[in-house]
């Protein structure tokens, strides 16, 4: 079972960019994490970061025709500002798992909302990198319900 997982603008700078709200993990020690939990979960990961938001908008739209089941997603800011990540989550016809290292709720007004919440089946936000391994098991058990008959 194949899911892509994608990570927003500057994220990449994780383990320097503000530690004391993001942590001291980079990105590859969290996409590491991952793939050992997606290991014992039979769950095949690719991953992309991108600061473009026609990048990410192209691979959430494309996903399903590469074969990916589901999409974990942290959209980072475009969380906060983008319509048009919202509604390729909901054309792209798969489930999509909305994450976030920060609360974004106990943080400023600017970040309370969250387009992309809106079409996600879920969020989990506030829990350092476990919430993308929330978020992945979380999404491994929708897709099992899904294809339990297959
Ligand atoms: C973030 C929260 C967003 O508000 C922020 O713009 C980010 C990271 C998080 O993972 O906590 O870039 O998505």
């Amino acid at each position: 079972m194949k899911i892509l997982v994608l990570h927003g603008p500057v994220l990449n700078m994780l383990g320097t960019r503000e530690p004391e709200i993001y942590g001291s993990q980079s990105l590859a020690e969290i996409n590491a994490m991952l793939l050992q939990s997606a290991a014992e979960r039979e769950l095949e990961l690719e991953f992309l970061q991108s600061n473009h938001e026609g990048e990410l908008l192209d691979a959430i739209l494309g996903a399903r025709d590469k074969g990916h089941r589901g999409i974990l997603l942290n959209p980072a800011s475009y969380s906060h500002t983008s319509v048009a990540m919202m509604d390729a989550i909901r054309a792209c016809q798969l489930p999509v798992v909305e994450v976030h290292l920060s609360n974004i709720h106990a943080r400023g007004e600017l970040r309370r909302h969250s387009y992309t919440a809106m079409a996600a089946i879920g969020i989990v936000s506030g829990f350092g990198p476990d919430s993308y391994i929330a978020g992945l098991f979380l999404l491994s058990r929708k897709l099992s319900q899904m294809y339990a008959a297959d």
